[in-house]
């Protein structure tokens, strides 16, 4: 059998300590979520938030964005919902909520898993303020980024696809260069 990588012996990692323990940790908080009634299922939630730190990842690599910091916006962007099981606002609601778990985070586990940056913080932070708001495009490229995830990753688990989510979903699989005949 024949390779096309270069030098398949070799091992390669792409390490991601700070993601790695924020996932966690948020796994850690579904799991012992005592919410018991959500405007959609926390399994949805806890599926939404892996895949969406993994394709935000993908389309961070695309864009020139930073990798890490793309997944762990991917994952964290809908901390309101799991915590309060509302739907409504959690943009919003959710960034100071990120703000705060990320400067826990930094006190916790910064020494052993690596520090976010405060500018850093502000970035996800951001993100997470603006991305229910899906009709508007900005000139703020992490900011799309986690739409364009968050609405790609609503498609790829089947659920209805319309509107700016087609057009965002669209976009985004142009930019991973793979065309999906319902967007034909
Ligand atoms: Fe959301």
């Amino acid at each position: 059998m024949t390779s096309n990588i270069s030098n398949p012996d070799k091992i390669v990692n792409l390490e991601m300590k700070r993601l790695d323990q924020i996932l966690l940790l948020l796994l850690e908080e579904t799991m012992n979520s005592s919410v018991d009634k959500r405007d959609q299922p926390l399994e949805w939630s806890i599926n939404h938030l892996f895949s969406c730190s993994q394709l935000a990842k993908l389309l961070a690599h695309k864009r020139g964005l930073d990798i890490e910091l793309s997944g762990i916006a991917g994952a964290i962007h809908d901390i309101a919902i799991i915590r309060t099981g509302i739907f409504k606002d959690h943009g919003p609601l959710g960034a100071p909520m990120v703000r705060k778990m990320l400067e826990d985070y930094n006190v916790n586990y910064g020494a052993k898993s690596g520090e976010l940056k405060e500018d850093e913080i502000d970035l996800i932070v951001e993100a997470t303020y603006q991305h229910t708001e899906k009709k508007n495009y900005t000139e703020h490229k992490f900011v799309e980024l986690i739409k364009d995830v968050d609405s790609l990753d609503r498609f790829l688990h089947s659920k209805d696809t319309y509107d700016f989510y087609s057009v965002r979903s669209k976009n985004s699989l142009k930019d991973l260069s793979i065309e999906f005949d319902e967007f034909k």
